[in-house]
């Protein structure tokens, strides 16, 4: 039998990816895991994140018997991928910065990506934006502190505004800016914020139904829904459990210690 699509994140910002699988995949069964241990992953270093990214996928693969891996994580994935792919015997979708769709959507030619401090650093971010939005103004723009308003609202508490206008002060200054990349999966999760927050009418662009669709292309054997599905954590945060259940993982566990 098929086991089920493994979705991992540092936190809970895979749960955005989550959704759009749950659109494509209705019927099939899923495990979350997430690194809140060590979260967040968007300030640490590179070397570190590699090592520490394949050690808690193997053991979640181990726990969960999974056969399909979602790295739903643009810090992970524009890192990791490789040595993921290397180290693990299933195929391994990874999550990286929707670049291409939002230069195709930006009438201005002026976009922003909105990303972690690592992800916006990164080679291979350069070079998505190298490759399909050459002709653009691409502004890159580090906004670390909304992955923990989005953990907070996802824990029940509530978004602090103020943290979401400083982090989009560089997007609300730039008038000729139309179209943002939320390249990091918690920030679709604060989506009503953000529109809240800003000035203007902006296209929003994430990369959860393009992952969705190579998801279902990857997929080995779709396993059925059964029971209830699990979410895996490194550290315990009962907190956490009414935001995952309402994503449909009503068991809780903790992850072996990795
Ligand atoms: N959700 C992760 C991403 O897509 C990052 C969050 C973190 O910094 O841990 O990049």
């Amino acid at each position: 039998m098929a086991g089920p699509v493994l979705v991992f994140d540092s936190g809970v910002g895979g749960l955005s990816v989550v959704r759009s699988l749950r659109q494509h995949l209705p019927e099939t069964a899923m495990a979350y895991c997430c690194d809140n241990a060590m979260m967040p992953y968007g300030i640490r270093p590179d070397d570190w994140l590699v090592q520490r990214i394949v050690a808690v996928c193997a053991a979640a693969v181990d726990a969960t018997s999974a056969d399909t891996l979602v790295v739903a994580c643009n810090t992970a994935s524009t890192l990791a991928l490789n040595e993921l792919r290397e180290r693990l015997a299933l195929p391994v979708v990874g999550t990286v910065p929707a670049i291409k769709p939002a230069a195709l959507a930006s009438r201005s030619g002026c976009l922003a990506l909105l990303a972690t401090s690592a992800t916006v650093s990164r080679p291979y971010t350069q070079r998505l934006i190298d490759s399909y939005a050459p002709h653009c103004r691409v502004k890159k723009v580090a906004a670390d502190a909304l992955v923990t308003q989005a953990e907070h609202q996802l824990a029940g508490r509530a978004v602090d505004l103020e943290v979401v206008r400083h982090a989009l002060a560089p997007l609300i200054d730039d008038p000729l800016v139309d179209t943002v990349v939320l390249g990091c999966t918690h920030f679709p999760l604060l989506l009503p914020w953000l529109d809240e927050v800003m000035p203007r009418a902006i296209t929003w662009i994430d990369s959860g139904d393009a992952i969705a669709r190579r998801t279902v292309q990857v997929m080995q054997q779709p396993d059925a829904r059964q029971g209830a599905q699990c979410a895996w954590l490194t550290a315990s945060s009962p907190a956490l459990e009414p935001g995952l259940s309402r994503f449909g993982f009503d068991a809780v566990r903790q992850l072996p210690k990795v």
